[in-house]
């Protein structure tokens, strides 16, 4: 078994390396930062004893485990691994430095991965001497919860690496989908419209974040309303992945950052970690209530869902993936109650087609406009996974 590499033991990079032990894997962690390394051990330390208390683990294996990870401060310590992934901050300049520096260490087969969310795998690439067995490997947070991880071949990735990269993340029980090197992936990309159609509606004054949140979770069975989420991963970080798809997207409409995010970040209102975001998280704070009208729930939800089949349409009509994969990366990736296609697919391709031109007929915003993939499948009576 290949030893594995991790750089970075932050949120992402120690929670890779948990996965990587656990799959079996001696694994090097290696942060520039002493007090980093030592915060991924302790963590790692009370995940398992959370996980033998729980039963989910025995002691000996979780002894196992946390020996499998030798934590490091100099990168020379990735000198023997098969497999090396990236996940310190993200930065293209810092990232292309640091990768110079990897590639004088490892030997000339080791594959070498980022984990970055939203920069250009091939950008990154481009530092590399050997870029052949370079590729973006995308862990979602939690790492060891979450089941989906996105493979990403740069432009210089040979086949028979993205093969053996691909193989590898899915022996640790993880569930791979193949995208195409283009902003936000699959999931960072078609899952905006489920923060920023929410933003709108609340811009537009059609309803409070508690009843947008409501309708989101009641109605269209999220586990998770907008606001609540958004308060969860932070507005300063969320606000931010917004911020970075709508320019690499060269300002396309569809990904139009909203005002009433920024000005919480600005603010400091990044939500649960803030005490404040767009509820008050202070002791005593009372949440607000929904108005649970039923008329008002539908119509909301059904707008963020359709503008989010928009998306995995579109996603599918430029090729960035292929059906099954964008339909497992939102229901794997961040657990959408379905689909988005076989979501198209139920509510009928027409439907989705005239609620996307009602929109646009009502605004004239790019946003709007409807992915031609969908119309013309409406068009011709086609169905996704069945054409
Ligand atoms: N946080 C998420 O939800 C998430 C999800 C998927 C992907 N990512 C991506 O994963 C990467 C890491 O994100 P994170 O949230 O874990 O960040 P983080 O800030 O929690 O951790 C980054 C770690 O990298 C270390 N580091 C920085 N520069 C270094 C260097 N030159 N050498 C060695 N160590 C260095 C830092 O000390 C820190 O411990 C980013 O590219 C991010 O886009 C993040």
């Amino acid at each position: 078994m290949i030893k594995v590499g991790v750089l970075g033991s932050g949120s992402m990079g120690s929670g890779i390396a948990q996965v990587a032990a656990t799959a079996g894997h001696n694994v090097v962690l290696v942060d520039n930062n002493p007090e980093a390394l030592n915060s991924a051990k302790s963590k790692l330390q009370k995940i398992m004893n959370r996980l033998i208390e729980k039963g989910r683990l025995d002691e000996q294996t979780a002894a196992d485990i946390q020996e499998r990870i030798s934590y490091e401060l100099s990168m020379d310590a990735f000198a023997s691994c098969g497999l090396v992934i990236e996940a310190i901050i993200e930065d293209l300049d810092i990232k292309k430095t640091v990768f110079r520096r990897l590639e004088e260490i490892v030997s000339s087969d080791c594959l070498i991965a980022s984990n970055t969310s939203s920069l250009s795998i091939s950008a990154i690439g481009s530092a590399l001497e050997k870029a052949n067995r370079f590729l973006g490997i995308h862990f979602f947070n939690p790492a060891p919860l979450m089941k989906l991880v996105e493979i990403i071949p740069a432009l210089q990735t040979s086949d028979s690496n993205l093969i053996l990269a691909r193989e590898t993340i899915n022996s640790w029980s993880k569930i791979t989908v193949l995208a195409k090197d283009t902003p936000g992936f699959i999931v960072n990309r078609i899952a905006r419209p489920f923060y920023s159609e929410a933003l709108r509606m609340y811009d537009e004054g059609i309803a409070d974040f508690a009843t947008i949140d409501w309708a989101l979770t009641e109605i269209a069975g999220f586990r998770m309303g907008p606001f609540t989420l958004m308060d969860y991963i932070g507005n300063d970080i969320n606000y931010k992945v917004t911020e970075t798809v709508y320019a690499s997207f060269f300002y396309d409409g569809r990904f139009m950052p909203s005002f009433t995010q920024k000005r919480l970040a600005d603010s400091g209102y990044y939500g649960r970690k803030a005490g404040r975001g767009y509820y008050d998280y202070s002791e005593g704070a009372e949440m607000p209530l929904a108005n649970k009208d039923m008329d008002l729930g539908k119509q909301i939800a059904d707008r963020v869902v359709v503008m989010l089949i928009n998306l995995a349409a579109d996603t599918l009509f430029m090729q960035v993936a292929n059906e099954s994969d964008i339909d497992l990366a939102m229901t794997k990736g961040v657990n959408y109650p379905k689909g988005l296609l076989a979501w198209a697919n139920e509510l009928g391709l027409q439907n989705c087609v005239d609620k996307l031109d009602a929109l646009y007929d009502e605004y004239r915003e790019e946003r709007y406009r409807c992915c031609p993939l969908l119309r013309r499948m409406a068009r011709n009576g086609q169905t996704f996974f069945n054409k």
